[in-house]
């Protein structure tokens, strides 16, 4: 198992093994985090932004702050010479220079792959496009783990856009590695991609589904996500399948009483503010485990742990 100097660009280059590896040096960074460490004193991570963020910037730069390293970055690329013409690959190629790192977000599917091909220093595909976002199924992984102990043997819901939310991809992938039953909930307009279901489809038992109330009972973890209106090349399309599904309190009640809810984040209105009191939500837990395992993850590239 090699993590040093390894670019992330998918979740389809780890290997299961790898996957527990990540989360098991996860778990051990709760504990780093409350006191910090100086092990990556001296290296920098560079965080290029070329779409917003809130989790996946903040908890990267906060990682490599507690591990005792330095930040630089851009979270507009207006701000940067972008906005004067320059291209990606002279960006990556100007800014490996001065990062051991670069954590990249990009609106472009295949930015990350194009990234890695120039620049000589590991590349951490951020999300991009509708494509994936390895370390947002990473930490997903994990707050399934931490949450209920294991994995395998779970039945698994990932409820909303299907077609082109990226931690859908990557966790739907991430997921093949284990012994699971997964269920995608989507209208027809948002089903996965015929590839990826295809992919899935060959290594675990995928079924899918309209409605959410008749599988709900069954179900340990309701994985929902966004009805992302930035992805819609049609707004007229967004506005038609807008608010499709709200997940509140009276839908929950023929839902196990263990069952947690995941949601990568951020919200619109997929998952009324009541539930966050319910003992099912799980999602600002998963945010802060988003901080561990990217601590895992800078310390497995740039630094010593093994
Ligand atoms: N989960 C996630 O990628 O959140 P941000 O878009 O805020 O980074």
């Amino acid at each position: 198992m090699e993590f040093q100097n390894r670019s992330i660009i998918s979740i389809r280059d780890f290997t299961r093994e790898e996957i527990n590896h990540v989360l098991n040096v996860s778990q051990t960074m709760e504990a780093v985090a409350d006191v910090g460490t100086n092990v990556l004193k001296g290296k920098i991570l560079a965080t290029l932004f070329f779409e917003p963020s809130t989790r996946t910037r903040l908890s990267f730069e906060a990682a490599m702050q507690k591990l005792g390293g330095s930040t630089i970055g851009f979270n507009d690329a207006d701000t940067s010479s972008t906005k004067k013409g320059e291209t990606f690959v002279d960006t990556i190629r100007t800014v490996e220079n001065y990062a051991d790192v670069i954590a990249l977000r990009h609106n472009l599917e295949g930015a990350a792959v194009v990234a890695k091909e120039y620049s000589k220093v590991p590349i951490i595909n951020s999300g991009t496009g509708a494509q994936e976002h390895p370390t947002q199924a990473l930490i997903d992984l994990y707050t399934i783990q931490k949450e209920k102990h294991q994995i395998d043997n779970l039945k698994i819901a990932i409820i909303g856009d299907l077609r082109y939310g990226r931690t859908v991809h990557s966790l739907a992938r991430a997921l093949t590695n284990y012994n699971v039953e997964l269920f995608l909930i989507s209208p027809e307009a948002l089903r996965i991609q015929e590839n990826i279901l295809k992919e899935i489809k060959t290594k675990i038992s995928v079924t899918e589904k309209q409605n959410l109330e008749e599988i709900l009972p069954k179900i340990d973890v309701l994985y929902v996500t966004r009805i992302q209106r930035e992805r819609f090349p049609d707004p007229a399309e967004y506005a038609k399948l807008k608010g499709t599904y709200r997940i509140d309190k009276k839908m929950l009640k023929t839902a196990k009483k263990d069952m947690i809810i995941l949601h990568p984040l951020p919200r619109v209105d997929e998952i009324a503010p009541e539930i966050d009191q319910t003992p099912h939500a799980r999602y600002f837990q998963q945010v802060k485990n988003g901080l561990h395992v990217r601590m895992a993850i800078l310390s497995l590239i740039l630094g010593t742990t093994k």
